[in-house]
């Protein structure tokens, strides 16, 4: 282990860290999208130079949008950083701005294209940043589950919700069926909303997301809720099941946040008496029990920016995010709450020769992996959208 400040602690490689960091490649389980054109070398000494002078040259016609998540070098160069939810504003707040160039992941980008106006042209650095939650949510198994709620008398009841990790193609889908879109900073306003409308939600496509926040925001039972698995017939569940249930969760989550355990909460609780749990709602539902505090990205950077000088932190989240918040502020003990590494693999394919590969080529006149979202499918998503942005 590297002690990096006198109070942040660098978790342990695990045997798939490099590959995490976006240093190799793993042909059999990524999306197989190679980068058109020249890529400078990271080993390139003049890439931050090359960087600010392609956003200096290209001035207010480009705006460039950074998730939390992302890596410290790309970071330094977004003109805003955000949650999913203030990313998806910022977008549809910058209709000056001819480029956006989004760091963070696929389903973002298509958010920010959808939200903006056909004039503007959305950029995704790396096509290959995709995010394995909304992949686990395809729009054929979303359709044939529906008709089998069709079948059994029940989608006048149901108000599907998708959370913003998941595709245009659901968004759209969520759309044209009265539903809505919903962040990791809205989602109980969003369940709220849906069963003023509904009495039975289907939550796509993060299970845990949503059962945290059925059960303890909206005060829902876990017996409440049940799991359609797409992979299985019927989506595994009875007809029973499926009348008694007021949140039908899909089976999808996230693999970063998936990692987080209950044993990791006893054993940092153990280790540094008095410490604060602090983890994001894509934890387990054990986990986020188990934590004294729990919200989006953009809540865990303002839980940290106001907590007491000397006051210790177990954050629950995204690596480079954790290490950013710890080393920002050296007088508070800011710690992992995973022993070994953990960093979203999608978030960090974009690095900095991807960002001063798109940004030279939007100086020279091209644009390099523009986002479009089919327009039907755009209508709809926005419908979608629109509502969640409405949220009381
Ligand atoms: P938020 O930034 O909205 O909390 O979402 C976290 C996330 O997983 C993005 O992929
Ligand atoms: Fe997807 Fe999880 Fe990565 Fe977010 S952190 S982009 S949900 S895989």
């Amino acid at each position: 282990m590297v002690a990096v400040t006198s109070s942040w602690t660098e978790p342990s490689n695990t045997a798939t860290a490099l590959l995490l960091l976006g240093r190799g490649a793993d042909p059999a389980s990524e999306r197989g999208v190679d980068c058109p054109g020249d890529l400078p070398a990271p080993s390139d000494p003049d890439l931050v130079a090359r960087a600010a002078a392609a956003k200096s040259a290209l001035g207010g016609r480009v705006f460039v949008l950074g998730h939390h998540y992302q890596r410290d070098e790309v970071i330094r160069f977004a003109d805003v950083t955000g949650d999913s939810f203030k990313l998806a504003r910022e977008a549809a707040a910058r209709p000056e701005a001819e480029f956006i160039v989004f760091c963070g992941v696929h389903f973002m980008a298509e958010s920010a294209d959808i939200l903006t106006s056909p004039e503007q042209r959305v950029v995704l650095p790396d096509l290959a940043a995709g995010c394995s939650m909304a992949d686990m949510a395809v729009l054929g198994q979303v359709e044939t589950a529906w008709e089998q709620f069709q079948d059994l008398g029940l989608v006048d009841e149901i108000v599907p919700v998708t959370y913003m990790n998941s595709s245009a193609d659901i968004k759209g889908f969520v759309g044209r069926n009265g539903g809505v879109v919903c962040t990791s900073s809205n989602a109980e306003r969003a369940l709220t909303w849906s069963f003023e409308r509904g009495s039975k939600v289907l939550f796509l496509p993060d299970q845990h997301l949503g059962r945290n926040t059925a059960v303890l925001q909206l005060g829902f039972s876990l017996d409440d809720c049940v799991l359609y698995d797409p992979h299985k017939p019927n989506g595994g569940l009875t007809e029973r099941q499926l009348r008694d249930a007021k949140m039908i969760l899909w089976r999808g989550h996230c693999s970063v946040h998936g990692r987080f355990t209950i044993d990791s909460v006893r054993e940092v609780r153990e280790r540094v008496p008095g410490v604060n749990v602090l983890v994001h709602p894509e934890c387990r539902h054990d986990v986020v029990r188990a934590a004294d505090l729990v919200g989006s990205t953009e809540y865990i950077i303002k839980a940290l920016d106001a907590a007491p000088a000397g006051s210790s932190w177990a954050v629950g989240t995204e690596l480079n995010l954790v290490r950013r918040m710890a080393l920002a502020h050296p007088d508070k003990q800011i710690m992992f709450l995973d022993r070994t590494v953990c960093y979203c693999s999608t978030m960090n394919r974009i690095d900095l020769p991807h960002l001063v590969w798109v940004l030279e080529e939007l100086v020279a006149g091209r644009v390099p992996n523009q986002i479009v979202v089919d327009p039907a499918t755009a209508r709809d998503a926005r419908v979608a959208l629109d509502r969640m942005l409405a949220l009381p």
